[in-house]
């Protein structure tokens, strides 16, 4: 990967990205986009006229990124995500992260589809990542060390913030909405995975599966970004339950999960507002 096209993308952000650093950065997967409630827009780009970003090209991807104030502070959205299966790479997947930490954002949200593989969850649940395993073997870390993201060989001990995730709890607990915690198990896609592959990652410790958030979480965390991750459970894995699975199931359960998500996502953004956070 080569900064230029970081430095590209973020010269179309405008000023006001930069007056002061957004509370929080987050990057909202399939489905969760409906999830933000704001109370000013102070600056919305469509991904399209973000250089190195482009559109998505998945169904439920809102592809909009956005500057906004809620409790009366400012956060900064990416609305949708590219993906390492779209085949452009890894630039456009980790640009959101990348474009936050330049304006400043020390800490990140990220939220994701997820299939579920713990057999104590159900579609509809929400979980919050406490660790992943990466199955593919690649992450955008390969290559040379970009200014700012840390060191040669980052740690990955604790990517996921035990604070941020207590936030995490509280907000559920405030929008009466239950929260599990799992490990994500992240493939490449596009293909669902094999009720084989899903027996394999069970035994190795997956709770839920999916094809986003690693490699954002990655970088974030490399570059000491304080991360948390939630995931709505769509749909049981390969092989647990039903036959078939398809994309159209994923975003159902997500258009039925909208309200408590939004109401997770604003009490978790609320909470940001609390000093000792
Ligand atoms: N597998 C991978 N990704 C997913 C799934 C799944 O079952 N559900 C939602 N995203």
């Amino acid at each position: 990967m080569n900064a230029d096209v970081f430095d590209s993308a973020a010269t179309v952000l405008p000023p006001v990205c930069f007056e002061q650093p957004p509370v929080c950065g987050l990057i909202l997967g399939s489905g969760w986009s409906e999830s933000l409630t704001v109370d000013h827009i102070l600056a919305r780009i469509p991904y399209a006229d973000i250089p190195g970003l482009g559109a998505s090209t998945v169904v439920g991807h809102t592809g909009e990124f956005r500057l906004f104030e809620r409790h009366g502070l400012r956060f900064a959205a990416f609305l949708g995500r590219r993906h390492w299966y779209e085949g452009a790479g890894w630039a456009p997947v980790v640009l959101p992260v990348e474009l936050l930490r330049r304006m400043g954002s020390t800490c990140l949200l990220v939220t994701n589809a997820a299939g579920g593989i713990n057999p104590a969850f159900k579609p509809g649940d929400l979980m919050a990542i406490v660790d992943h395993i990466n199955t593919i073997g690649l992450n955008p870390l390969a290559g040379p060390v970009m200014p700012g993201w840390g060191t040669r060989f980052p740690d990955q001990s604790q990517v996921y913030e035990t604070a941020m995730r207590k936030h995490l709890h509280q907000a559920a607990a405030e929008a009466g909405a239950v929260l599990s915690e799992g490990i994500y198990a992240f493939t490449a896609g596009p293909v669902y995975e094999t009720p084989a592959e899903i027996r394999a990652y069970a035994r190795m410790g997956a709770d839920a599966v999916g094809m986003s958030t690693v490699p954002e979480v990655t970088v974030a965390s490399a570059a000491g970004m304080r991360v948390a991750a939630l995931s709505c459970i769509t749909n049981m894995a390969a092989g647990i339950s039903g036959p078939h699975l398809s994309h159209e199931e994923v975003l159902q359960q997500t258009r039925s999960s909208a309200p408590i998500m939004a109401a997770l996502v604003d009490k978790f953004l609320a909470r940001l507002a609390v000093p000792q956070i």
